[in-house]
């Protein structure tokens, strides 16, 4: 699987005139990578996940996976949003095989993929539940084996823990690390949290807002085996320092325009 976004502009047409959310992407998602974009509120992040996701048409450039131009939604790209988006009146399973459904994978195969990604997430006794009855760490594995279960080349996500509580964000990301790891999928985050970012990537993009373009690429020379201990090494706490840096010098929203509020 080869990600590749190339001089990727996005603009919205508004009342006022047109807003560039996206300058100039430049990007690559390589085989079996894990790479983040981080970036404040407004850099444009779920702007250029939608276009990576064929949800959204580029103003220009283009995105590519394995050589193809993408031109609208396919299996080949998994997506999970920070907003839990389950069906509520679905149970576990049910969600899990919704797309294989849709793309009209027999009820045998789609009993067998569901209960295997059900188990790659640990969630095997929940099957037949509804997703009120599950926490949100839980709703968000669920979530994840939903997009496992087409099989994509690559997950796309964008800020997917973002709503949960500090402790079950950590279990996430070390679930994240380990499912990684071992299925082996590139996956491509977006985040806003600089250190959920250093603690994941490989690599990283740093995002700078209005317009949104790409600050900095950082690789991250950390053990691909990492735990939360790690956060207090020097050298995690290098790559956050050196994110912070860039941006704090590129204030998300120009101060006059809070001091109108
Ligand atoms: N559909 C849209 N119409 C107009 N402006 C939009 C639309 N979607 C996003 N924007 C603008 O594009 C910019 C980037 O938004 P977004 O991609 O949501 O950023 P982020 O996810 O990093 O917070 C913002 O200024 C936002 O207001
Ligand atoms: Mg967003």
């Amino acid at each position: 699987m080869h990600l590749e976004v190339t001089h990727l502009y996005k603009q919205f047409p508004t009342a006022r005139g047109s807003i560039t959310a996206l300058k100039d992407i430049n990007l690559h998602v390589e085989d079996g990578e894990f790479v983040c974009a981080v970036g404040a509120s407004g850099s444009g992040k779920s702007t250029l996940l939608r276009l990576i996701a064929g949800l959204e048409m580029p103003t220009a450039g283009e995105v590519r996976v394995d050589g193809v131009l993408v031109t609208g939604p396919g299996a080949d790209r998994g997506m999970v949003f920070q907003n839990y988006t389950l069906y509520p009146w679905m149970t576990v399973a049910d969600n899990v095989g919704f797309g294989l459904k849709l793309q009209g994978v027999s009820k045998q195969q789609r009993r067998e993929q569901v209960s295997y990604y059900l188990d790659v997430v640990g969630l095997t006794k929940f099957a037949d539940v509804l997703p009120k009855q599950l926490s949100g760490g839980m709703k968000q594995r669920v979530a994840i084996a939903r997009a496992l279960a087409s099989r994509p080349k690559i997950l796309l996500m964008d800020e997917p823990f973002g709503a949960l509580d500090v402790q079950t964000k950590e279990t996430m990301q070390q679930f994240l690390l380990q499912l990684w790891q071992r299925t082996n999928i590139s996956i491509l985050m977006i985040t806003h949290d600089v250190e959920e970012a250093v603690f994941l990537a490989q690599r990283l993009y740093v995002l700078s807002a209005h317009p949104g373009t790409v600050e900095r690429e950082i690789v991250i020379n950390l053990p691909l085996e990492r735990d939360h201990q790690i956060r207090r090494q020097p050298a995690f706490q290098h790559y956050r320092e050196e994110v912070l840096d860039l941006l704090r010098s590129k204030p998300a929203e120009p101060i006059d325009s809070l001091l109108i509020l």
